[in-house]
Parts: C-alpha cells; structure tokens; sequence
C-alpha cells in the first residue's frame, strides 16, 4: 500500500481525505493542533502526528521515517476574520509551511499537492465570465493573499527545480466537521441555542461545494494530474447560491433561529465564481452533491453531533487570535 503524508488531517477538509481514502493509502497525519483542528476528526487507521509542516528538521525526520509517495497539503491557517486580525500565523503556516514541504518533497523526490482555493482570484463581482486557470490571481484579504504568495512560491519551484507540484483551488467548501467560527456550522450552533445568527449586510454569492466531492478531487488530482497543473474544484454551476439563502435555508431545516445583519467584514468580497471544466475534462472529476442535499447533510451532521459542536465550542476559547 502507498503511503503518504497529508498534513492538517485534524481539519475539516483533511479530515474527510483522511476518512474517504484511509483503506486505500497509509496515511501518516501531521497536524500542529491549531485553529480549525479537532483531536475527534483523527480518521481511523490515521497514524497521527502532531507537528509543526514549518519544522524543517522535523519534517525531514518524518519523511525519512516514512517514505511516502506524496506529500497532500491541507494544513493552513483558513479563518478570513483571524486572518485580518492579524496575519503573522498565517505567513507561518501557508507560505513558510508549503516551502518546507516543497524542499523535503524535492530532496525525496516526491510529488506535492497543494490544496489551494478559489479566493486567490480575488472578487469576481465585476467579472463577464467565470475563472479559468489562467484567470490573473488577485488575493484581496490576508488569507487569501497567503494562499496565492504560496501558489507563486511553488510555481517557480516547478520551474526553476522541477518540483513535482500540482495545485488545487477548491470552491467554498461545506460538510461535516469544518470548525464552527465558519459559517454554515456557526448558523447551525446559534439556530438550536436560540442565539441570533450575524449574517453579513451586502450579499455575496458563493459556490457551496460538498465536502467529499472537494476531497475525491484532490485525490483525483494527486493521481492524475499532469506536473505543474492547477486545477478549480468547484460543484455544478446550480451550486452558486447567495450566502442568505443558504443560511435562511439551514434555519428553515433546524426549525428556528434568528438572522441578524451586521457590518461586512473588511476585504469582503462578494462573488467567488470559476469554472472546472479543466478538472472534469483530465482528472474526470464530476460533483456528485447537488446543493440541497449537501446543506441537509451537513446540517443533519451538526444536529446529531452535539458533543463534538460543544467540544468545538470550548476549543475556541483556546485559540486565541494572533496579534
Ligand atoms: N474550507 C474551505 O471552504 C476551503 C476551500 C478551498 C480550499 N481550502 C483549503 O483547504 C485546506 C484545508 O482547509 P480546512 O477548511 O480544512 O481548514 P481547517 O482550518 O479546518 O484545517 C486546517 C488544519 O491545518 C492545521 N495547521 C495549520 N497550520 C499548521 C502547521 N503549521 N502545521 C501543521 N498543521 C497546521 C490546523 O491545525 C488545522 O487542523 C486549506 O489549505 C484551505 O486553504 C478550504
């Protein structure tokens, strides 16, 4: 069995890598237990290690103890608002992280999938038609423009060393286990405790993509894709929807609750719109989830899970934001 490494498996989306492909891979997890990180997500069969990907020392020593095939990257800091609060961990983590990861897989001679996402283009408000690949990237919040520094970063490691990279920009993702400080968990969490939902004011389109149709791709990817590739992942484009009506659609499944409008966050950006012809064509990646059932799904998952909401909620308090 091939092993690999895949990092930030105590998150949301590495999570459900980890639980989707553990009977088809030897997984070894590194996670640093940070913002977004659960220790109940650990998928079964997952060797968990806790560490820092911006360890180089460590991470070497992994990689030699291991041997895996390829190296899949989730782990990031992901939060917008922290990001804005203060960016540092996020340099740390999305862009000193992703290189110390690109040196050990170029030393090994392993393959490097960068799980990257759609808000390096930027906003697509103005926009005529959807985001192709060779779309300009344009990054406007802290996050983001760490994702891209990273994108660029491991570009020109493809080019100037041959690194064996291929990245992934993923849709806005939902599903089970994604830290409820995002917001269709936190519409959930504040519906059945009574508390009023913040909804930002100015409404901004999303596409809502299910979380295992997010992760089957990366995996497509990691398998198919051609050296130095991006790829969008994004779900049917019936799957664009206003925030509003996702979280007016989650009340209506919870059966109560609150919405209130509240300032925009800075950098807020109202339309995230692409296309993912390229996957489906090479990777022979189709979404399987429609919109529907991948709200119900993920709201059911929240509503019969009450203690790792509570678990989640406690967790919060620990991970303060960084200065
Ligand atoms: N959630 C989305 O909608 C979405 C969409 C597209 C792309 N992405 C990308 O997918 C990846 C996973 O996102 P997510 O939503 O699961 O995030 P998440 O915040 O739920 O999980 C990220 C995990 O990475 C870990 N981590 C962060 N920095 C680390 C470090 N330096 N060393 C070790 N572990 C570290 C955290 O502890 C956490 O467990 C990210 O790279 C994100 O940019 C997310």
């Amino acid at each position: 069995m091939k092993s690999l490494i895949v990092t930030g498996h105590l998150g949301f989306i590495g999570s459900a890598f980890c639980t989707l492909f553990c009977k088809d891979y030897r997984i070894i997890g590194v996670d640093y237990a940070g913002p977004g990180s659960m220790s109940e997500n650990l998928a079964p069969d997952v060797e968990d290690v806790r560490g820092d990907i911006a360890d180089e020392p460590a991470m070497e020593a992994l990689v030699r103890r291991v041997k895996p095939t390829a190296i899949v990257n989730f782990a990031a800091e992901t939060h917008v608002d922290r990001s804005i609060v203060g960016d540092l961990a996020f340099w740390h983590s999305n862009v000193l992280g992703a290189r110390v990861l690109a040196l050990e897989a170029l030393k090994h001679g392993l393959r490097l999938v960068q799980v990257s996402t759609d808000e390096v283009y930027g906003d697509a408000r103005e926009s005529g038609s959807a985001w192709t690949e060779d779309s300009p990237i344009a990054p406007r919040n802290p996050y983001a423009v760490t994702k891209g520094a990273a994108e660029l970063m491991l570009g020109s490691y493809f080019r100037a060393h041959g690194l064996d990279v291929l990245i992934t920009r993923g849709a806005n993702t939902i599903g089970p286990r994604q830290f409820v400080e995002k917001a269709v968990p936190k519409a959930v969490s504040c519906f059945v405790a009574g508390k009023p939902f913040p909804l930002y004011r100015s409404p901004a389109r999303r596409m809502w993509l299910y979380v295992d149709d997010h992760v089957r791709a990366v995996r497509a990817a990691l398998e198919r894709a051609r050296a130095g590739e991006t790829y969008n992942i994004a779900p049917q484009p019936e799957s664009e929807a206003y925030t509003h009506e996702v979280i007016e659609r989650v009340r209506q499944i919870v059966g109560r609750g609150e919405i209130e409008l509240v300032d925009d966050r800075k950098a807020y950006d109202l339309r995230y719109w692409m296309s993912a012809e390229k996957a489906s064509r090479e990777l022979e990646c189709i979404p399987r989830v429609g919109l529907d059932q991948a709200i119900r799904t993920t709201v059911q998952w929240y509503v019969d899970n009450p203690r790792w909401v509570e678990a989640a909620h406690k967790a919060i308090c620990s991970f303060a934001s960084s200065p």
